[in-house]
């Protein structure tokens, strides 16, 4: 009875120019392990549930990237959104999706941009995640314990108790800084992974509380999921749908949100500080990927020049520098969350 839905439909816009609408991040190996994000985490996932119940939600115009970098699975496992609505009418779509083949599924959603350092513990965490939303009602997500006030995340306050899985008292979708701030000192606050389990009809049930026209728009001829008809069905209604994510249109609202804390090195590779932290640095902890660079009186850069461009630096410090194709874009590290409208702004311009 367990699924998983891999999201990956994302465009990764924090890390461009690298990230793009054409190759977003997820089909990148953004720290050269030689797979892209998107195959690391079908693998990992692979692990616990099989292939066949493994389905990938992302944007129509990335089909033939996913088949190129998951050649084993069919297209049947494809969930492809005609339009961007973010991750509510994916997850919804794909629960009304699984619930047709099997009535009792219960699924994990999973982003396709995390590092997960420990996979087996990870492994055992979704396995408890499984079992346990097999039993109850609920929708569980996992916890990070965070170290920053990082305001691209969800905050998560819980009930203080024994129990491995806890209730959740208050899940705040990106605060600003003041707020995650405020969260951080608290202390009993977590910052939400992303990674969601529930059975297909706890989380229909709270679409149908929280989001109710979008199940009435997505459910209105369930009996057309998994048959030839499903595509021009979603061709045709999934545009109707609200932009929202789950986060702010379910998890912000919802009783029934429980958290189970975990201890995996998780990461999001959202943004280039978070690949800063991951790979190497030489003595002057500058990051350099691509072609050899000069970097005098330099530290704390991020330099990334894949099509061999080479580097002069001096007198920087604590800067993205990252060149691709047509674009340089040389921007502070503590303004990272900035490169969303950067590229915003790029595109009306350029
Ligand atoms: N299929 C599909 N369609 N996937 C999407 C879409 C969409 O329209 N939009 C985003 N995704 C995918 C992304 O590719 C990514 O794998 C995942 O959904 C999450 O989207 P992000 O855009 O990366 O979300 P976020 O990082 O800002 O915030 C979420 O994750 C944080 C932790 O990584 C939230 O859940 C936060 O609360 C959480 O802290
Ligand atoms: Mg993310």
């Amino acid at each position: 009875n367990y699924y998983a839905v891999i999201m990956a439909g994302g465009v990764g816009s924090r890390l461009w120019p690298v990230s793009t609408e054409k190759y977003p991040k997820q089909f990148h190996d953004l720290l050269g392990t030689g797979e892209s994000l998107l195959q690391k985490t079908f693998k990992r996932i692979n692990q616990l549930i099989p292939s066949e119940n493994i389905l990938i939600a992302t944007n129509k115009c990335y089909e033939a990237l996913v088949l190129e970098q998951l050649p084993n699975i069919s297209t049947k496992q494809l969930l492809l959104e005609p339009v961007i609505r973010n991750t509510a009418p994916c997850i919804l779509y794909a629960a009304l999706k699984i619930k047709q083949q099997n009535e009792h599924a219960v699924m994990l959603v999973a982003p396709s941009d995390h590092w997960i350092e420990n996979e087996p513990e990870f492994i055992k965490n979704i396995d408890t995640s499984l079992n346990s939303c097999t039993q109850k009602d609920m929708l569980l997500t996992l916890g990070v314990h965070p170290n920053h006030p990082n305001t691209g995340y969800g905050y998560i306050q819980f009930e203080e108790n024994a129990a491995k899985i806890k209730k959740v008292t208050l899940f705040t979708e990106k605060p600003n800084l003041e707020k995650a701030t405020q969260f951080l000192a608290s202390g009993n606050y977590l910052w939400n992974a992303g990674i969601f389990v529930w059975s297909v009809v706890s989380i229909i049930s709270a679409f149908k509380k929280h989001l109710p026209e979008m199940v009435g728009i997505l459910d209105s001829e369930s009996q057309l999921y998994n048959t030839p008809l499903e595509e021009e069905f979603i061709n045709k209604n999934y545009k109707k749908c609200e932009n929202i994510s789950i986060d702010f249109g379910i998890l912000e609202h919802s009783q029934k949100v429980y958290v189970l804390p975990i201890n995996v090195g998780w990461d999001d590779l959202g943004t280039w500080n978070s690949l800063y932290k991951k790979l190497p640095k030489n003595n002057q902890q500058n990051s350099i990927v691509g072609a050899k660079s000069i970097c005098n009186n330099a530290s704390g850069n991020i330099v990334h020049t894949p099509h061999g461009k080479k580097v002069v630096i001096q007198g920087l410090h604590d800067f993205i520098v990252v060149e691709k194709d047509d674009v340089l874009i040389i921007c502070p590290r503590k303004d990272e969350q900035d490169i969303k409208q950067l590229r915003a702004q790029a595109k009306d311009v350029f």
